[in-house]
């Protein structure tokens, strides 16, 4: 089994010190950064928008994870890809013509994501799969950080993880929400690639002790 990505999300960083939070990744041994981006319309909640990335942009080195949680994202996708998003990453749930939303991301020469929350079964994404990079498969209702796991959403790493093994797709299947040392065993052991992860570790004392942990390393 190979080694989990692992990517804190800022979500649960201090706001004020945003660059004091790269830092802490970046020291972590963790090696992408997610971005969580929140409209207030599609997610019961606000966060930051493509000034936020391409402010923090040059204060990092590492992957930029952008997950949007927005309705209508193609209208956002020319700017993220140029704030220095390097996944950005969409809801299916989101609008209408995601396959359109892929091609704009793929056409800004980014890599392209599609994401479930835990209402949505894979088969409605299954036939988008050949068209993207990554799978974001929400483990809780997305809006905040901090909420319990929905371990029922588990089962989808392994539909998704067989449905690439049978050539549906090149994909990395990333899990968010809720993932801490022990959800994050049952994770790797459903297959996932990316692991996600907010509070467990802004909240953990040492962060590459955290990330080991979340590895499956100790
Ligand atoms: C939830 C966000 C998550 C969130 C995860 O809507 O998409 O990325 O930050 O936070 P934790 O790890 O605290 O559940
Ligand atoms: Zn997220």
């Amino acid at each position: 089994m190979h080694l989990p990505i692992i990517a804190p999300s800022v979500l649960a960083a201090d706001f004020s010190s945003l660059t004091g939070g790269l830092a802490l990744i970046a020291s972590s041994g963790a090696e992408w950064i997610h971005l969580d981006v929140m409209d207030g319309c599609f997610v019961p909640n606000i966060s930051f928008g493509p000034k936020m990335v391409g402010d923090l942009r040059p204060h990092s080195s590492q992957i930029f994870d952008v997950h949007l949680m927005i309705r209508n994202p193609l209208n956002f996708v020319e700017e993220f890809a140029q704030a220095g998003a390097d996944y950005i990453t969409i809801h299916v749930e989101a609008g209408v013509h995601s396959h359109r939303t892929l091609q704009a991301i793929h056409g800004t020469g980014k890599k392209a994501g599609i994401s479930i929350v835990p209402s949505t079964p894979v088969s409605f994404i299954e036939p988008l799969l050949p068209f993207v990079d990554l799978v974001l498969v929400m483990t809780v209702n997305p809006g905040y950080g901090g909420q319990p796991i929905i371990p029922e959403c588990f089962e989808k790493v392994r539909a998704l993880a067989a449905m690439r093994e049978s050539g549906k797709g090149d994909y990395l299947i990333s899990v968010d929400g809720g993932i801490n040392e022990s959800t994050a065993k049952t994770a790797r052991e459903a297959g996932v690639d990316v692991l996600v992860a907010g509070t467990s570790f802004f909240g953990a004392a040492d962060k590459a002790v955290l990330v080991g942990r979340l590895k499956g390393l100790s």
